[in-house]
């Protein structure tokens, strides 16, 4: 697929079934996700893969967090198996005098931009997802996280049932300004 119809096209699918990629695609796909910009090539991330019955041990960890009552708990418990596999999202920043940490969490975040373009050029689909429980204790010691490392959500990955809508177009104009003497003009006609 041409790079910019590829970008145009891919759109987050909240529904997804087999197939995802296998372990081995799938890191085919990630030696190149890789290449995305990273200050001092701290690659300061690393991914979970959840395929099969952890989906399952994540949703009870999930149902857990979701209090007492038992129809939140079985809504909660069966999110986990909207695709057939997950990717946990892990920042593990790195101390470093030049480099914040804002920066590698957006290299995190390239990151999964480039994954996601690059399974949606394969023909797959994705959905980021987040959520509290990214922050729950359980959850964490599920993905075997260290002190220092933050869940930043899971990529939901799957084949989607059928094609997504074109996304409503937005003018960049808008959102791009050209800096003048005095300050910024946006681009667009009516500015923003
Ligand atoms: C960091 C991040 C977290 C997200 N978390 C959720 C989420 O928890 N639930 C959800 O339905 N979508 C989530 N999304 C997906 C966005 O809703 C989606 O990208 C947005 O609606 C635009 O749709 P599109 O990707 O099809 O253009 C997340 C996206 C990002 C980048």
């Amino acid at each position: 697929m041409e790079t910019l119809q590829s970008v145009r096209t891919r759109r987050s699918a909240p529904r997804l079934g087999a197939p995802a990629p296998d372990d081995r695609e799938l890191l085919v796909l990630l030696e190149a996700a890789m290449g995305a910009p990273d200050h001092g090539r701290l690659l300061p991330w690393r991914l979970v893969s959840l395929r099969e019955g952890e989906r399952e041990r994540l949703g009870r960890e999930l149902a857990a967090c979701a209090g007492q009552d038992p129809e939140a708990r079985r809504r909660a418990a069966a999110k986990t198996l909207r695709a057939p596999l997950l990717v946990a999202i892990v920042l593990s920043p790195v101390d470093h005098p030049k480099i914040p940490r804002w920066e590698q969490l957006a290299s995190a975040a390239a990151v999964v931009s480039t994954l996601s373009l690059l399974l949606h050029d394969r023909g797959y689909a994705s959905i980021w997802r987040t959520g509290p429980a990214i922050e729950d204790p359980g959850v964490r010691t599920l993905h075997g996280l260290a002190g220092g490392e933050q869940l930043l959500g899971w990529l939901y990955v799957g084949t989607a049932a059928g094609a997504a809508p074109p996304r409503p177009r937005t003018d960049p104009g808008r959102y791009l300004s050209a800096l003048t003497g005095l300050g910024s003009r946006a681009l667009s006609e009516g500015g923003r």
